[in-house]
């Protein structure tokens, strides 16, 4: 998904930090339905990007995490048919579109259509009566930066379908079950934060999930009325080895939990840290730990700093949230570490990476003048690194999946 992911409304020297475009049209991907399948949609439904505030790699431990929808997202036109095949076109690559059969099995479908085609599978696995489909979509969520353009694919597929084939499934379940897509159909093995961020966040909200009970709190969230900032700089650093990595993060993790006879990470309190820290005998294992139950402090704390008002409070937090994804998780790459510092430099409150790591981006919480300042001290440093150039817009907590036509 990368069209129209340029910003506009900028303001500044730097002219890049100003607020994001929500310019998908939904005129353009009904009329792309039209000359592809010859007839209306039957809708238009939507799912947005996410940015995870704080509360990394704890979803797949029954952590905790809180992100926030972005205004970028997926705009899903569909249509039921009275046949036995799913036919897809994106119009991010509008000369392939693909046709698959609704049985179609894990394996037999790649690239974009793999996000759309898993949730069909998904759904009908689950025992859900879904048949025949024709799915446009359009995105401007930018790819491979971290910020779920493939939950956006899913939850507006999801939630399209959960509409048309009247099957009243709730927002988590159906969160779920995109995860489910993402997981088994696609393979990747991914927790359920972004698509429940997808799904279920509210306009000016962060969306505080315990994923193991799966209650959610909205968390309101305005920085702007405080004259702060939240900056998203996308680093452009090519994602490596993501998904082996990932999954091999998840390993470390169960296989530590399974070593200290607990369910899941979430179960070490960070009082008994010390002393689950000293039956572990792998290094590796110990700071992947302590990452996991420190980051689950950091998230509660922030929320309870969001809630008492005191928003440059969760800076710091923000900071040692990186700090421990580099020095203990060790998901950071370069680029990420070099624009942390770089914003912490010149005056950001708390900057850390966010979503998986290895590339991507970064978020800091910046005073709201000093915003294209501390934009030009990444671009400046990335300059002097050799990186390519990146790209910053300020991220404004939208509203989740829903309907638009
Ligand atoms: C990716 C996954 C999420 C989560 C984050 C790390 O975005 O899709 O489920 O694990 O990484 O917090």
């Amino acid at each position: 998904m990368t069209r129209n992911t340029e910003n506009s409304g900028n303001t500044g020297n730097a002219g890049n930090t100003g607020s994001t475009a929500t310019l998908l049209d939904i005129t353009e991907v009904s009329t792309a339905f039209v000359t592809a399948f010859g007839r209306q949609p039957d809708g238009v439904w939507s799912a947005p990007g996410r940015v995870n505030v704080i509360g990394e790699h704890t979803d797949y431990n029954d952590g905790f995490v809180l992100p926030m929808a972005l205004p970028q997202g997926v705009h899903a036109a569909v249509a039921r048919t009275e046949s036995s095949r799913i036919r897809m076109l994106s119009l991010q690559e509008p000369d392939s579109p693909v046709t698959v059969d609704l049985d179609a099995a894990p394996g037999e479908v790649t690239g974009w259509s793999a996000y759309l085609a898993g949730v069909v599978w998904s759904l009908r696995a689950a025992g859900y009566a879904v048949g025949g489909v024709d799915i446009a979509v359009d995105g401007n969520v930018p790819a491979g930066a971290g910020l779920s353009s493939s939950a956006a694919l899913e939850c507006a597929v999801a939630y399209a379908l959960n509409d048309l084939f009247d099957l009243r499934i709730e927002a988590s379940e159906l969160a779920r079950l995109a995860q489910r897509a993402e997981n088994d159909f696609v393979g990747m093995p991914c927790g359920v934060m972004d698509q429940m961020a997808s799904m279920t966040c509210t306009a000016g909200h962060l969306l505080f999930l315990d994923t193991r009970s799966m209650v959610t709190e909205q968390v309101p969230f305005d920085p702007t009325e405080q004259g702060r900032t939240l900056l998203v700089i996308d680093t452009r650093a090519p994602h490596r080895l993501v998904d082996g990595e990932y999954a091999e993060r998840r390993r470390t993790c169960e296989d530590a939990a399974a070593a200290l006879g607990v369910t899941a990470l979430r179960d070490v309190s960070a009082e008994d840290l010390p002393a689950v820290l000293s039956r572990l005998d792998d290094d590796v294992q110990r700071r992947r730990v302590r990452h996991v139950v420190t980051e689950n402090t950091r998230v509660t704390e922030v929320v309870r700093k969001l809630r008492d008002g005191d928003l440059d409070g969760i800076g710091p937090l923000l900071t040692a949230s990186h700090v421990s994804l580099r020095d203990d998780y060790e998901v950071t790459v370069g680029e990420l570490d070099t624009a942390v510092d770089a914003a912490l430099d010149a005056g950001a409150l708390g900057a850390r990476m966010t979503g998986g790591g290895f590339g991507g981006c970064v978020i800091a919480l910046v005073p709201s003048d000093r915003a294209d300042s501390v934009v030009d001290a990444v671009r400046t440093a990335f300059d002097k690194a050799g990186y390519s150039e990146p790209r910053a817009f300020t991220a404004v907590p939208a509203q989740g999946a829903r309907r638009v036509r």
